[in-house]
């Protein structure tokens, strides 16, 4: 049951710098960029076309965009609606998320609406996205739990992702935002979603607040997940959940798959590159434990 090979999506270049406090110089983004691409990874979330006064570290996606080279790496962004979509596609823009809760404390927290209003957003999304002819992803934060709600019902997480492949979403990634998960709740989550999705159409996104998500990804694995979502030096987290950490950390990822001998096509060595150039310039330390582990002070 557990995948030979798995799909992972970098979300550092997104979900890890848009929570920095801290100005980033656009060099510096393109250049982690670049690293993680030397690294091996295929699909970079390289930034966010959302309102800019909600998180301006995101505010130069369409520089960061124009920087990158047209080297078949799917580099892709987020997109809350119609806005965010022409301004991906402007900046040329080959695959976007759309990306929805299933809380409603969440929902009205980060995009300002409510889970019902959300997917009627969406729809324009879709609309035009079908039109141009690119694909997007979906993304459902929340699955465990919600900071503003408390725990979240697996049959809730069940209805937006049907919805949202209903509409054309090609994947469900299934946020646990705040990191709260275990392996049993994301088992008793997949319980309930796998009597109707299909394993090929979810990945996890496993947030590291509590250390868990090694084992909540594992726990995916064994249910036949092939898409995980990781984050490099473990960077970042959501501007909208307050002390949530970043995603797992890819160095960890990797490591992870290398012992469970599960192809994916990234060079550790290069890819901790990649990460420790990053926490050097956001002057910290590299947040991977196997990173750390295996750099040579
Ligand atoms: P709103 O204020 O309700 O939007 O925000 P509005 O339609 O009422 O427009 C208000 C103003 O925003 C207008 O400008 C619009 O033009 C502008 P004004 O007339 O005041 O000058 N605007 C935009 N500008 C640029 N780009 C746009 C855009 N849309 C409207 N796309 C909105 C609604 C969704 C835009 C806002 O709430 C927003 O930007 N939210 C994004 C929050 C965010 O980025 N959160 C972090 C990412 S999600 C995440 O991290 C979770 C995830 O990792 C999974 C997990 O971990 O669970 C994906
Ligand atoms: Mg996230």
């Amino acid at each position: 049951m557990i995948p030979k090979q798995v799909k992972i999506v970098e979300v550092g270049p997104r979900d890890g710098l848009q929570n920095e406090a801290q100005t980033i110089a656009l060099a510096d983004k393109v250049q982690l960029i670049a690293l993680l691409a030397k690294a091996g990874l295929k699909n970079i979330e390289a930034g966010s076309f959302v309102n800019p006064k909600w998180v301006p570290q995101m505010a130069n996606s369409e520089a960061v965009f124009a920087a990158l080279p047209d080297d078949g790496i799917c580099y892709s962004a987020l997109t809350p609606n119609v806005k965010g979509l022409e301004r991906a596609l402007a900046a040329g823009v080959q695959e976007v998320a759309v990306f929805a809760a299933a809380s409603e404390g969440f929902s009205q927290k980060n995009i300002n609406c409510s889970i019902a209003e959300s997917l009627q957003r969406f729809e324009g999304v879709m609309t035009m996205a079908k039109a141009v002819g690119i694909r997007v992803r979906g993304y459902v934060s929340c699955v465990i739990a919600c900071p503003y709600d408390g725990d979240t019902a697996p049959d809730r997480v069940l209805d937006v992702s049907r919805a949202m492949l209903d509409m054309g979403c090609y994947e469900i990634s299934l946020g646990d935002t705040t990191g709260v998960g275990t392996p049993a709740s994301i088992n008793r989550l997949l319980d309930c979603l796998l009597t109707e999705l299909p394993a090929e159409q979810l990945a996890v996104h496993c947030h590291d607040t509590y250390g868990q998500a090694i084992a909540n990804i594992y726990a995916a694995l064994q249910r036949g997940i092939a898409t995980i979502d990781s984050s490099v030096a473990g960077l970042g987290g959501c501007p909208y959940a307050s002390g949530a950490s970043g995603n797992v950390a890819s160095e960890d990822l990797i490591y992870l798959l290398n012992g469970l001998g599960i192809e994916h096509g990234v060079d550790l060595n290069k890819l901790i590159v990649a990460g420790n150039f990053i926490s050097k310039q956001l002057g910290r330390n590299n947040l991977s434990r196997v990173a750390r582990a295996l750099t040579v002070a």
